[in-house]
């Protein structure tokens, strides 16, 4: 009887993870059009120049020399944020200030901001009374006009995602059940609907007419990023990418997602992102020291990066 059962849960349980894995996921919630009036005077002018940083982060004047790669925020924000797609700022600024886990603070906006800076930028946290930071919450705050306000005590996250993000549900047990397999379909998924766009070598194209952002190597976003968690890159992947045609099942997500980050890219120490304390005033944070590799990003779902790669190239720490 009780093995029965057992068999039973366990038919079941394949069949659950084969239907789900061939999954396109629901449909995202209805995203309000993003406003089209700027605010008139100084406020317009700022909401401006926001955007215009959030589309030339690594190139603009005033925060150039805080990133250190070869991202905008509008790579993984499309369009500027606008896009009504996951990664949207159409709604952002309304969970704000909201708790964060990862900081064990309340955050504001711009605080918030400032950690895509460190992690997805790979670079500086712009101090907090500058025009760049300032410049580049007032555009956000506008993208969520006439939008309640909807303070998130639980997490720093724009209100129509607390249920889409990470997909927590769907990604870990994937992500538990993955192999070296997983990783060699990564790598052909990757050769047939990526590549043509971010290259072979992963390294994208800075061409003056051509650019596409790097996904993996010294480039692209470092290890403390959202997207460099092999949990959480698969549901942005799933609603942006291929550019324009977004495709992928659930499987390939998860398997593109551990072919990516079991590439090497610059490793996140959060100390060696933080100003001294003179420059920078307050870090408001009461997590002080945060490291992550390429290899611990998989070790906290206990995975061995070696055993996925079939090889020994990722740094051994
Ligand atoms: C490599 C991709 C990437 C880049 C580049 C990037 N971000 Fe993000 N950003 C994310 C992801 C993923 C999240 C949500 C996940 C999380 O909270 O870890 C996020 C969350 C945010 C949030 C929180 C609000 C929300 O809607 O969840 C803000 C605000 C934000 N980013 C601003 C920026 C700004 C400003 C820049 C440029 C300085 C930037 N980001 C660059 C990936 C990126
Ligand atoms: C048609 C070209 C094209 C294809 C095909 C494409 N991408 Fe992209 N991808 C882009 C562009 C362009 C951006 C930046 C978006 C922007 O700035 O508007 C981007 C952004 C990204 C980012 C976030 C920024 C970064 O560099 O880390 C990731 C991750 C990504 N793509 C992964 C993929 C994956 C995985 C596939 C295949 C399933 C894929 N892309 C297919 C053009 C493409």
């Amino acid at each position: 009887m009780f093995i029965k059962q057992a068999l039973l849960a366990s038919a079941f349980c394949v069949i659950g993870v084969t239907a789900l894995a061939s999954e396109r996921p629901a449909p995202l919630p209805k995203i309000p059009d993003a406003p089209t009036a700027y605010p008139v005077g100084e406020l317009g002018r700022m909401v401006k120049l926001g955007e215009e940083i959030i589309y030339n982060t690594n190139t603009h004047e005033l925060t150039k020399d805080l990133v250190g790669n070869d991202l905008n925020c509008s790579n993984c924000h499309l369009d500027g944020g606008k896009e009504p797609t996951l990664g949207t700022f159409i709604g952002t600024a309304t969970s704000f200030p909201a708790y964060s886990a990862r900081e064990k603070t309340v955050q504001t906006l711009q605080n918030r901001i400032n950690n895509c800076f460190m992690r997805s930028m790979n670079g500086k946290r712009p101090i907090i009374d500058t025009e760049a930071s300032i410049a580049m919450a007032t555009y956000v705050t506008w993208l969520s006009t006439g939008l309640p306000v909807t303070q998130n005590a639980k997490k720093p996250v724009n209100p129509f995602f607390t249920d889409v993000w990470w997909g927590k549900n769907w990604t870990v047990p994937m992500l538990k059940a993955a192999t070296h397999k997983n990783y060699k379909s990564g790598e052909k998924l990757y050769a047939e609907k990526c590549q043509d766009c971010h290259q072979a070598d992963g390294q994208g194209l800075q061409a003056e007419d051509m650019k596409f952002p790097p996904v993996w190597g010294d480039r692209s976003y470092n290890t403390g990023a959202g997207l460099s968690k092999p949990e959480k890159l698969p549901t942005w992947l799933l609603y942006n990418m291929p550019l324009g045609d977004p495709n992928l099942t659930k499987q390939q997500a998860i398997d593109l997602a551990i072919y990516i980050n079991a590439q090497p890219r610059p490793e996140f120490d959060l100390n060696k992102a933080l100003f001294p304390r003179e420059k920078m005033g307050v870090y408001n944070s009461k997590v002080l020291t945060e490291k992550h590799t390429v290899r611990s990003n998989f070790a906290k779902w206990g995975l061995n990066v070696d055993e996925l790669r079939g090889d020994q190239k990722i740094a051994a720490q």
